[in-house]
Parts: structure tokens; C-alpha cells; sequence
């Protein structure tokens, strides 16, 4: 099935209009292209659940920090319809940066709700620039269910608190992430990895999976035991240099010293020229019955 190409704003806006008019409900996939198995996954369980499913291919400037990353960043907008279809989409909005913004947005929209945490201080102003263009998107669509990645943790809590704060008529939802055999975590950016590097970037997983481990086997409860277990496998990769190992309350990524209950790893580091992040969820073992009542 083929799928439509639309690169202008009134058409697509249209489009999912005319969709809703013939009965359908929307499942709404974004994205910035260079669609991988893990953009499929969402745009597969979009399909299953939706009667018309659109898909949005637009590289933000607003989230790049560094116009490098920007300028690096892959592209193959016809690849990326063929492979949109053929997962189940309906339609491809892949507008110009001059159609989205005709002139630069003098309004942006910030979400306070991980501020100052991760990659927010990682990278400053990446969140709002992804906060901002996807509130943009969102009213260009207009109701829908939107399927979002696990991959991207904190990116999936700024949506899920800016579409609250804002009563947008989205439903978000989110969705597992989908991984390499060795754990890597499906991404854009995988293709820059030299392929000198790329066993050591399954050292990510590996570290997520020893967090786990010490909270869910070894009982560990101090949060910096258990950032440490983390920090330690990333760190014996010299390929790999660690921007953080957390364990994080899983509602704000706040960061308490003791752990309990649900708990959400996360770790950044970067390879050569790329930036890697993944994260995994971990349960504190809870005290049995007999040690609560003793
Ligand atoms: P992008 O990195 O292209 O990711 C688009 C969507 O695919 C996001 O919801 C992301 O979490 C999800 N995704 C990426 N890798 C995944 C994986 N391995 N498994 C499951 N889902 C995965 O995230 C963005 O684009 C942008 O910030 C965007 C929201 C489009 C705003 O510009």
C-alpha cells in the first residue's frame, strides 16, 4: 500500500480532517525520519488500533543544540514514505523548515516537570524545542492517539505533561523500546557509530541491566550504589565516555537518595561523534508480609 506524501501544512491538516469526516479515528506517529525498527514498531501499533495513520518526518532545528548534529543528521524522506506504507501508514507529512515556520516562532513552550534534570541539563533547550514543535504538530492534527518511544524517557514525560497542562485532545501512549540482539536501542544516530565502536555500545543495555540486577536481586536501595553498578560497566568501555548513570523517580527523574518502589534507570555516553541514551525499569523489591508485620 502506498502511502500520500504531504509537505504542506494546510494539506495535511486536511487530510486528517477529512479522515475523522469519513469516520476513522487518527493514530499519529512523529517522527524525524530516518524511520528504523523502532519508528516501525510505533507505526505498526498505530495501525492496529487506528483506522488512518499518520506519520509526521520533520528534522527540528529546534531541538539541536549543536548545528553539527543538525547538519549530520540522516535524511531519505522517499525511503522513509516506502517504509512508513509499508508499516501502515496512511500519510507522510515531510514539510520544509520554511513551511513549518514561516518566520522563526516567537513562542515556545517549556515543561517544567524534569527542569534541570538529565537532558535537560545535558542538553539545554533541546526538551522545549521538542516541546514546541511537537505542540505545533499536535494542533495541526487535531485529535488523535499519538504513539510515543520509551527510548526517549524524559521526551515522553514533557508530552504526557504538556498535552495535560494544555488539555490537548491527544492521547499519548507509550511504547517499548525495540533493541539490537546485544541491547543496543534502535536509533537514528546508530548509523554514525563507527563500526570500530559499536560493540562497546552495547556496554548502555548491559549497564541498565546491572542497575537492575543490584536493585531487583541484590537489594539495593541506595541510589548511589546502584548509579555506581551503572557507571562502572559504561566506564570499563574506553570507547565510551559516560555523560550519567541515574536511578530516578519515574513521574519527574528526581533523584532520592533511598530507592523505592519503581524506579527508572537511565544513561547517557557518548561514542566518537555520537550521543547515545537508553533506560530500563526497575521495581524495589517490596518487604513480604512477615517483615511488615514483625
Ligand atoms: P525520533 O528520534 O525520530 O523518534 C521518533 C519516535 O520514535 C519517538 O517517539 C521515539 O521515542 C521513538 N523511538 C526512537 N527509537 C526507538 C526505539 N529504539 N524503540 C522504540 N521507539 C523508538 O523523538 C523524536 O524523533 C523527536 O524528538 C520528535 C518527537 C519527532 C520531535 O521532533
Amino acid at each position: 500500500m502506498a502511502a500520500q506524501l504531504i509537505q504542506r501544512r494546510d494539506e495535511w491538516r486536511a487530510a486528517l480532517d477529512d479522515a475523522r469526516r469519513r469516520g476513522a479515528t487518527v493514530g499519529l506517529v512523529l517522527t524525524m525520519g530516518s524511520l528504523h525498527g523502532g519508528h516501525l514498531s510505533l507505526i505498526r501499533r498505530a495501525r492496529a488500533d487506528h483506522g488512518w495513520v499518520a506519520v509526521t518526518d520533520y528534522v527540528n532545528p529546534l531541538q539541536f543544540g549543536d548545528p553539527a548534529d543538525l547538519a549530520a543528521y540522516p535524511r531519505d524522506v522517499e525511503a522513509d514514505v516506502a517504509a512508513a506504507a509499508e508499516a501502515g501508514a496512511d500519510a507522510v507529512f515531510a514539510p520544509s523548515v520554511e513551511e513549518m515556520w514561516p518566520e522563526p516562532p516567537a513562542t515556545t513552550v517549556t515543561v517544567g516537570v524534569t527542569a534541570g534534570r538529565l537532558e535537560d541539563t545535558a542538553r539545554p533547550g533541546h526538551l522545549a524545542g521538542v516541546a514546541t514543535i511537537v505542540t505545533k504538530l499536535f494542533s495541526l492534527a487535531g485529535p488523535v492517539t499519538t504513539y510515543f518511544g520509551e527510548k526517549d524517557y524524559q521526551q515522553l514525560l514533557v508530552v504526557r505533561r504538556l498535552v495535560a497542562d494544555l488539555s490537548l485532545p491527544v492521547t499519548v501512549v507509550g511504547c517499548p523500546t525495540v533493541r539490537e540482539t546485544d541491547g543496543l536501542a534502535l536509533s537514528s544516530r546508530n548509523t554514525r557509530i563507527d563500526p570500530a565502536d559499536r560493540r562497546a555500545a552495547g556496554a548502555l543495555y548491559r549497564a541498565l541491566l546491572a542497575g537492575k540486577r543490584a536493585i531487583e536481586e541484590d537489594g539495593a536501595v541506595e541510589r548511589a550504589k546502584v548509579e555506581a553498578a551503572m557507571a562502572a560497566v559504561v566506564e570499563a568501555e574506553p570507547a565510551l565516555a559516560l555523560d550519567y548513570a541515574a536511578a530516578a523517580d519515574p513521574a519527574d527523574l528526581s533523584t532520592p537518595a533511598t530507592l523505592t518502589g519503581e524506579v527508572r534507570l537511565l544513561v547517557a555516553a557518548r561514542l566518537g561523534p555520537v550521543r547515545l541514551i537508553d533506560n530500563l525499569g526497575a521495581t524495589v523489591p517490596g518487604r513480604d508480609r512477615d517483615e511488615e508485620e514483625g
